[in-house]
């Protein structure tokens, strides 16, 4: 068992495991320190030299980053001193930064202008002809632009495609102040996880090409939920905005940090799944191709319903919440209906790999095989009640319940789809996690739960 040992940061007194990082053990307490290098899942790099505090018995100031925790270590991470120091980093930092925030996508979330708020506010020496110009507007690949002129060469984003995905595209290139991001001539960044270093990145270097200048940050609201883009469950945050006059609607998926499912990061896939959730939506209640009310609905449900009590099968799509899945299965108690969950069409090899994506697609396929639902449809099947299960069925009549337009739907009834309900999944590891309702539409559509309370007979 490691030795956990005490340390003396500001006046108060902390344990930490011997040995171990002072950057953590400053992160971890909240202990403000600013850095740019140094990231939890990339480890020390040292090259910011923003993270330094004063070590007593030390000469000079040092680099929280790359300081061994030691019993009886006592820290200063604040003082006229060390603040001093900070304020002269960062000028350097700065000396070819535009400093156009105002004009800048990371503003609001950038860690060089936050910085520059508590420890610069500095004079400068430096005028902006005198600056090295860079390029502002180079294609990366996969999504990710870079301005070269914004980067300080915190090399978080070149670390990720070494010691994260393993792929080498990006590197630093050139000497003092013509060093520069770079990928190698004629090659682009290229994997499936590439979008995470515009997080990784602390500064507004690096930008998405599906987010930037998008929306002002300030302007987002933020719920926390977990990704449908496969069984894996990885914790995003999804980031909304309702414009005046307009609808709610999301603008992006960033990751959120879970150790036991995602760690820091998630796929490139999974991050843009939100678009494919806003496109060709359902919205009106459709039979025999006329649009009906929601009475005309609900009567044309139970009717056909009546008509076909002796057989009748419901299907339920393994991406619901577990309690929709449980309404569904009350109500199929309630009607006498046969109830299955075909699993088959959510596999996917192709998909798979060996980071973080799944080759089961449906988000929630471990409730239905805890709940051993039957997974195989019934050869002979009148009526089919499908709750959005992606899989096309044989049956003398249907009625669909969907999120999304299906055009082989004779009697459609529209879905919220899971960003604008709340509930629960399970993932493939046997984690169940929650995630919040991210919209409230103009007009928002009913849930499965809604739905149910309507119909139930
Ligand atoms: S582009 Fe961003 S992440 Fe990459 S080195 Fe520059 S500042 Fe760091
Ligand atoms: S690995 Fe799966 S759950 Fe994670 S982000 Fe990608 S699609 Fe979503
Ligand atoms: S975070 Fe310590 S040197 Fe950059």
């Amino acid at each position: 068992m490691s030795e956990m040992v005490e340390v003396i940061v500001d006046d108060q007194t902390f344990h930490a495991e011997k040995g171990s990082l002072l950057i953590d053990l400053l992160i971890k307490e909240k202990v403000k320190v600013p850095y740019f290098c140094y990231h939890e899942a990339l480890g020390a790099d040292g090259n910011c030299r923003m993270c330094m505090v004063e070590i007593e018995g030390q000469k000079r100031p040092q680099i929280a980053c790359d300081t061994f925790i030691k019993e009886g270590m006592e820290v200063r991470s604040k003082g006229e001193n060390i603040e001093k120091v900070r304020t002269n980093i960062l000028e350097l930092e700065l000396i070819n930064h535009p400093v156009d925030c105002p004009t800048c996508d990371q503003a609001g979330e950038c860690s060089l202008q936050n910085f520059y708020m508590d420890y610069g506010l500095h004079d400068t020496k430096i005028t902006i002809p005198e600056k090295e110009k860079g390029l502002k507007k180079v294609d990366l690949g996969s999504n990710v632009i870079l301005d070269q002129e914004r980067c300080v060469l915190c090399a978080r984003c070149t670390r990720f495609t070494d010691k994260i995905t393993g792929t080498h595209e990006l590197g630093i290139i050139g000497r003092g102040d013509h060093a520069k991001v770079s990928t190698m001539p004629g090659k682009k960044l290229d994997n499936p996880y590439a979008m995470n270093v515009v997080d990784l990145c602390p500064v507004g270097a690096l930008t998405s090409k599906d987010f930037r200048f998008s929306q002002r940050v300030w302007f987002l609201k933020t719920v926390e939920s977990v990704c449908h883009g496969c069984a894996k469950g990885c914790n995003i945050y999804i980031d909304h905005n309702k414009i005046k006059y307009q609808d709610d609607v999301i603008y992006r998926y960033r990751p959120r940090r879970n150790d036991e499912v995602n760690g820091f990061f998630i796929c490139d896939e999974g991050r843009l799944s939100y678009k494919g959730l806003q496109e060709n939506r359902q919205h009106e209640i459709v039979l025999d191709n006329e649009v009906i009310s929601e009475d005309e609905a609900i009567e044309a449900l139970k009717d056909l319903v009546k008509k076909y009590k002796s057989n009748i099968t419901v299907i339920i799509d393994a991406n619901l919440y577990t309690e929709d899945i449980e309404a569904i299965l009350n109500f199929s108690k309630e009607i006498e209906a046969n109830v299955c969950a075909p699993l088959d069409i959510y596999r996917d090899e192709d998909f798979k790999d060996d980071m973080l994506k799944s080759a089961q697609r449906a988000a929630n396929y471990k409730t239905i095989e805890n709940l051993s639902l039957e997974t195989k449809i019934p050869e002979k099947c009148e009526l089919l009640i499908n709750f959005n299960h992606p899989g096309k069925f044989e049956a003398e009549r249907s009625i669909d319940f969907r999120t999304h337009q299906d055009p082989d739907a004779a009697f459609i009834l529209p879905l919220a789809s899971y960003v604008e309900s709340s509930g629960h999944i399970t993932n493939e590891e046997g984690i169940t996690q929650h995630c919040q309702k991210a919209l409230s539409k103009n007009d928002p559509l009913p849930t499965v739960i809604e739905w149910l309370e309507k119909v139930s007979v």
